[in-house]
């Protein structure tokens, strides 16, 4: 048992006081939607023996430290800069207070949760998962589960519209999963699409070509991309990497999409020649698969890019595993695995993480509920404060998608925010496209948080822009919230290889893995010096880095039926900072 003998007796001096069952019986909401998200529907009411496993989330003792830690590591002027956490020094911020797991762990005897119901605890404590009935779960949280489908996955989910916790724990747990966050491993978007309007290129380059240490950039790179195109155009062509014993690159792989090894192959011997043979590794996360038979578009856009650029760097590919679809059978447990918690809690659990990772997945914004969102994003920060780079895509709808209104009961229109992009401790990538010039691509995520407030490394980058916007779009968005993407690359007419046959592929999720590539040789000259890696980067590149961008200064990104923002000179939400040229960032960082 969890429970020790001096507990017991302080508990009941307290149950004295105050009777137990008002303690724990006096409950106050958490988090509520006012209607169904939207593209689910109601489908039935949730089996109550139905087992499944509840993520509760401690309050992070001192997570306010390691945020101000974060930014001190990561702060360019400040003499702990690059001084990253370990594994040990992260966890001892992150550790709930004994009074917060003495509250829980007696909430859980009042409910009865023995220690054969706790499936799971992170290192530090804060994440405590347990594998518990449906009834057990609403009497706990007082809510009632239902399972609810999404027709055009064809998933379903136990979910609830809203969920409350004892008053007194309210100071105590941040988040419990799965209650109101409806997105779902397969439910998630994807930020590429496949572009049959763009002839691929089937020819076979010729080794010359592909491996030609030219600076050139070639003229086709203006309708499709090769790795020769983004090597030329963010000059890494001439690096050659010395590190590769220990610098790492990983790309975080979801929906069930897995990165195919043959196609590689065929995409070095067609683009990258000088990289034949090379492979990256699969690590499975929850159950996540690897099935060589079943290619998927943006697993193999996101490795065959990162491995295209920074080869011979070893690059990991992460398959997180997707819930199992719903069945009523009681004897099962169901794994209930949501992006981002699972996923982000399985690296932190890891000694020795890759110095970058690249994600291409996001949501909107208000779907995630606010809770879990600045949960997930305070892991993300603890990422950072070990020194890790987090690359998100930043969206292919420009300001927004659909209708774009807001889900808070009142529909009005606003712009789209999306997560994680807009959390401040990842850096978001936008999208360009052409060269001589960049210009930004219409799609190209941007925009301002609702959730999170502006950190102070883009207050002066942001101020600029939305001074200079006057009251255009007053209303539509957030001026005082985090503001992205960061930075930018190519986004348009990707070759990528799938099936054995070259495709063009494009989105926000070509442009993250090409960032964190270049990101990663940046990485290898820093390690290769014998200093730290680059770790949380957006303090650096808005101060002292800024200077390694390319200023994209125009092209726009419409949604929500208005032209959106435009790209201009210095930092916009719509290409960020810039496009990064390697050989200018590698003398500033
Ligand atoms: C704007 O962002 C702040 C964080 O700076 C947030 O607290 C606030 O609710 C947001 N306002 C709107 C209207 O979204
Ligand atoms: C990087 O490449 C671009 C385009 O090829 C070129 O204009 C620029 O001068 C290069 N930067 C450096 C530092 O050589």
């Amino acid at each position: 048992m969890l429970w020790s003998s001096a507990l017991v007796i302080g508990l009941l001096q307290l149950c004295a006081a105050k009777p137990l069952t008002k303690r724990w019986d006096d409950l106050a909401e958490k988090h509520s939607w006012v209607e169904i998200p939207k593209g689910w529907e109601l489908h039935s009411e949730a089996p109550s023996d139905h087992i499944f496993e509840l993520r509760i989330g401690l309050k992070q003792d001192k997570i306010d430290d390691l945020i101000a830690t974060l930014m001190e590591t990561s702060d360019p002027f400040h003499e702990r800069y690059g001084q990253h956490l370990s594994k040990e020094e992260a966890e001892a911020f992150v550790a709930p207070h004994p009074d917060s797991v003495d509250a829980v762990e007696s909430w859980f005897e009042h409910h009865r949760i023995s220690t054969s119901d706790i499936a799971h605890r992170t290192g530090a404590g804060d994440f405590v998962t347990l594998r518990i009935s449906v009834a057990q779960a609403e009497r706990m949280l007082g809510t009632k589960y239902n399972v609810y489908h999404h027709p055009v996955s064809g998933q379903r989910v136990v979910r609830t519209l809203s969920y409350s916790l004892p008053r007194e724990l309210h100071s105590h747990i941040d988040v419990v999963s799965p209650t109101t966050y409806f997105g779902t491993i397969r439910s998630m978007r994807a930020t590429s699409f496949l572009q049959p309007n763009i002839k691929p290129i089937e020819v076979i380059a010729s080794k010359t070509d592909s491996t030609a240490i030219s600076a050139a950039v070639p003229a086709s790179c203006g309708t499709t991309i090769t790795p020769a195109c983004l090597r030329a155009l963010y000059n890494t062509t001439s690096y050659v990497p010395k590190a590769t014993t220990v610098n790492k690159l990983g790309v975080a792989g979801y929906l069930e999409e897995f990165a195919n090894r043959a196609d590689l192959q065929t995409f070095f011997n067609r683009f990258r020649t000088d990289a034949v043979g090379s492979s990256f590794s699969t690590v499975t996360v929850n159950g996540g698969l690897d099935d060589q038979t079943d290619p998927g578009v943006e697993a193999n856009l996101d490795i065959q890019y990162t491995t295209g650029i920074s080869f011979p760097t070893p690059n990991i590919y992460y398959s997180t595993g997707g819930s199992p679809p719903f069945t009523p059978d009681s004897q099962t447990t169901t794994n209930t695995n949501e992006p981002y918690l699972d996923w982000v809690n399985f690296i932190l659990a890891q000694s020795s993480i890759p110095q970058v990772i690249t994600t291409s997945y996001g949501d909107d914004e208000q779907t995630v509920p606010r809770d879990y969102a600045t949960s997930v994003c305070n892991l993300f920060a603890q990422l950072g404060s070990r020194g890790t780079t987090l690359f998100f895509s930043s969206g292919d709808e420009g300001v927004g998608g659909g209708d774009c209104l807001t889900n808070d009961g009142k529909n009005s229109k606003v712009f789209q925010p999306a997560f994680p992009a807009s959390c401040p401790f990842v850096t978001a990538v936008g999208g360009t496209t052409k060269v001589n010039p960049e210009v930004a691509v219409s799609f190209s995520g941007g925009g301002f948080s609702r959730y999170f407030a502006t950190p102070s490394y883009q207050t002066t980058a942001v101020n600029t822009f939305v001074t200079g916007l006057g009251t255009k779009f007053n209303g539509l968005f957030n001026k005082t919230g985090r503001a992205y993407p960061d930075v930018s690359a190519q986004g348009n007419g990707f070759q990528v290889v799938i099936g054995g046959r070259t495709s063009s592929v494009g989105g926000t999720s070509a442009s993250s893995p090409t960032v964190a590539a270049v990101f990663s040789l940046l990485n290898d000259f820093r390690l290769s010096s014998g200093k730290t890696s680059l770790g949380f980067i957006n303090p650096l590149i808005y101060s002292t880095a800024a200077t390694g961008f390319n200023d994209i200064t125009s092209g726009s990104n419409p949604g929500c039926g208005t032209t959106g923002f435009t790209a201009g000179k210095g930092w916009d939400p719509v290409t960020g900072l810039g496009t990064p040229d390697f050989l200018r960032l590698q003398k500033l960082v």
